[in-house]
């Protein structure tokens, strides 16, 4: 296609609202298109789990999408439950990795078993599907995910800052694949640290294309601000400047938090699945 030309060949031929995200079609844009952002991370989180000792064991993934970072661990050797609130996710995540266990539930509210390691890749711990979504919220879902993890367990993520935030007004961008166009036009407040991405997706069914427009709301956090909950939390935490050799964009930042090894409460049913290190 030549640039952006939406002409009539590109009809319309439904508008789809969601109230949450990622319904189908984003859902599919999305792996088709931006699923590198995992793919290139994958390599270097699992460095970093065999570096803490954790070979094997269960990792929950929140905010799993469409399940490419747990294939990536079901073949490293990892058992996994990815959360995730889009449906359209849930199955795309079923088929792309069959090994693994998929739930639809908002990570804020979502039950977490005894694990080995949390991630949460893409900025997933920003968005604001689920009205809850605060601080304070954030707050309580470190402190659960520090009681589900053994001890010597890790939870490793990425979160965007106020950096994110588009220098010099709302900017539009649109990107393309073979069978898809995506429109976006990021705007931000500063002063509140929220992002909007108001999105068109456009994905070819037959002859025609099918329109579905979304909103992404984020609330963005200041590194210090995730220093201080993780370490509230009774984490010990370092911040990455990317997932191995994988640089992280303007504005994200990632972080490796450990729950220690020495006086951490553990049901006597698990103590035989801490965390020993690898062969
Ligand atoms: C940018 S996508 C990243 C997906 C995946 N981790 C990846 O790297 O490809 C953000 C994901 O977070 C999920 N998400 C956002 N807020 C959520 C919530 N409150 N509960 C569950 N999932 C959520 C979205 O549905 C989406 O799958």
């Amino acid at each position: 296609m030549g640039g952006i030309a939406l002409t009539c060949e590109l009809t319309a031929i439904g508008m789809m609202t969601h109230m949450k995200g990622y319904g189908a079609d984003l859902a599919y844009v999305h792996d088709a298109g931006f699923s590198d952002y995992c793919r290139k991370a994958a390599p270097g989180i699992l460095r970093l789990l065999k570096r803490d000792g954790i070979c094997n064991g269960l990792v929950i993934d929140l905010g799993c999408g469409s399940g490419r970072w747990a294939r990536a661990l079901n073949q490293a050797g990892y058992e996994v439950l990815g959360i995730d609130q889009s449906p359209a996710f849930v199955r795309m995540a079923r088929r792309i990795a069959p090994q693994s266990r998929f739930v639809k539930a908002s990570l804020l509210r979502a039950s977490l078993p005894a694990c080995h390691a949390v991630t949460s890749i893409g900025e997933c711990l920003n968005y604001s599907f689920d009205r809850r979504a605060s601080r304070a919220e954030l707050a309580r879902l470190f402190a659960r995910i520090h009681r589900a993890l053994l001890p010597g367990g890790v939870f490793i993520f990425d979160v965007a800052g106020p950096r994110r935030i588009p220098e010099g007004g709302p900017r539009r961008q649109w990107h393309q694949g073979k069978e898809w166009v995506m429109l976006v036009e990021t705007t931000g407040d500063p002063k509140r640290k929220t992002l909007r991405r108001k999105i068109a997706c456009l994905r070819k069914r037959g002859r025609l294309y099918r329109r579905s427009d979304e909103i992404h709301r984020l609330n963005l956090y200041e590194q210090s601000e995730i220093l201080e909950m993780l370490t509230h939390a009774g984490f010990r935490v370092r911040r990455l400047t990317g997932y191995g050799r994988f640089g992280l964009p303007q504005g994200i930042t990632a972080f490796l938090a450990t729950k220690g090894r020495e006086g951490s409460w553990v049901r006597p049913h698990q103590a035989s699945r801490q965390v020993i290190g690898c062969g």
